[in-house]
């Protein structure tokens, strides 16, 4: 892997970044990040080994995982199984595990390995759920779970080039297998404007014109290490800086955003996932950064609202409510979860019903 893309024609690479970045960069324009996406992005860099599920006692209690009549979960980022576990523990009787990550889907079906009857796994992105629901003979379901972003089993493993606290060719796809564009091909095929934007918009980084012009005057740049050196060498430093808290860590997370085109899977899925349940079914997103957060409460409340159009005014688009939020605000992890997961400190739970009508 490493040698072919050090091969990879300059032309082939720049193509690929601004293929994938046109896509990736559509829904976001004008979003901007806060700090509390920092601290959330930050959650990423923890050295963990093991991804322990966020809120997973109040994921059962939002998804009702002990009612006898919610029977059939969808997973749409299994990772390696944590959640559908619990759920699984907890009462669900049969679960469909999708992720974009084949190495987690085999983590997944050896964590699930009890209810190897009952689990079904499948290797591909949640936004086609309804696709691989259909395969499996069901046209509808009484519980679906995102767990966005990625996983702790993800972000240690040295291989995969999420991390700048290992040195690796800069990868960072969800889906190692596929020919989507690399965390490299963006750094090198991309435009300074178009990197400082990227930057900016997926990691709020301040100095993200400064970054990109010297990644453009460097490059290539074919590693994680070599990336974080060059960011920590050309961001002006700071006295006050955590010491916890690596210069490149927010152009790591960009990166990252960017390559998995993560929040434009979450404004396509959310719509498809609640179409998906089952009226009195539960759809439940776990978030870990207000750009996420911003995208599951913009689409909620759009999936909970009924719009009549006064008479005369033919031009307002009508719509029907096809959900009800479950919970006036997200929930949040208990201060005692945050201590022993410090990983779930930004998350947010937010839960729709769908309505008996819809
Ligand atoms: C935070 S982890 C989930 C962890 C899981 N809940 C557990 O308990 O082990 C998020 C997972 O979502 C996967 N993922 C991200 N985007 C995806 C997408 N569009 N479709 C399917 N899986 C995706 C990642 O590969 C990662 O394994």
């Amino acid at each position: 892997m490493f040698s072919m893309r050090r091969n990879m024609s300059n032309s082939s690479m720049i193509r690929r970044a601004r293929e994938h970045s046109l896509g990736a960069f559509r829904l976001n324009r004008g979003v901007e990040l806060g700090y509390a996406d920092l601290i959330g992005l930050a959650h990423v860099e923890e050295t963990m080994h093991l991804h322990i599920p966020v809120m997973e006692r109040e994921v059962i209690q939002a998804l009702r995982a002990d009612d006898p009549t919610v029977r059939r979960l969808i997973d749409g980022t299994v990772g390696g199984g944590g959640h559908t576990l619990a759920l699984m523990r907890a009462g669900i009787d049969e679960a469909l595990g999708i992720d974009l990550d084949a190495i987690a889907i085999g983590r997944a079906k050896e964590n699930l390995n009890e209810f190897a009857e009952r689990a079904r796994f499948v290797q591909g992105s949640y936004i086609d759920m309804a696709a691989h629901a259909e395969a499996m003979g069901w046209d509808e379901v009484d519980a679906i779970l995102l767990d966005l972003g990625a996983s702790s089993l993800q972000m240690d493993d040295p291989a995969r080039g999420f991390s700048f606290r290992f040195d690796a060719t800069l990868d960072m796809r969800f889906d190692v297998g596929s020919d989507g564009a690399t965390a490299q091909d963006l750094v090198n095929g991309l435009g300074a404007s178009e990197l400082a934007d990227l930057f900016y918009r997926f990691g709020e980084e301040r100095h993200s014109r400064r970054i990109a012009r010297a990644i453009v005057e460097r490059r290539p740049i074919i590693t994680t290490r070599q990336l974080a050196e060059l960011v920590a060498r050309v961001k002006p430093r700071k006295p006050q800086r955590s010491p916890k808290t690596h210069p490149a860590t927010k152009v790591f997370q960009a990166l990252r955003i960017a390559v998995n085109r993560e929040l434009e899977s979450v404004e396509i899925a959310l719509p498809v996932a609640v179409n998906l349940l089952r009226p009195g079914g539960r759809l439940a997103v776990l978030s870990f950064h207000s750009l996420e957060d911003r995208i599951v409460k913009r689409s909620f409340r759009k999936l909970s609202m009924t719009v009549t159009a006064p008479p005369g005014m033919a031009s307002i688009k009508e719509t029907v409510a096809q959900a009800r939020p479950v919970h006036r605000k997200p929930i949040m992890p208990s201060g005692e979860e945050v201590r022993r997961n410090p990983r779930g400190r930004s998350a947010k739970l937010r839960v729709v019903e769908k309505l008996e009508r819809a």
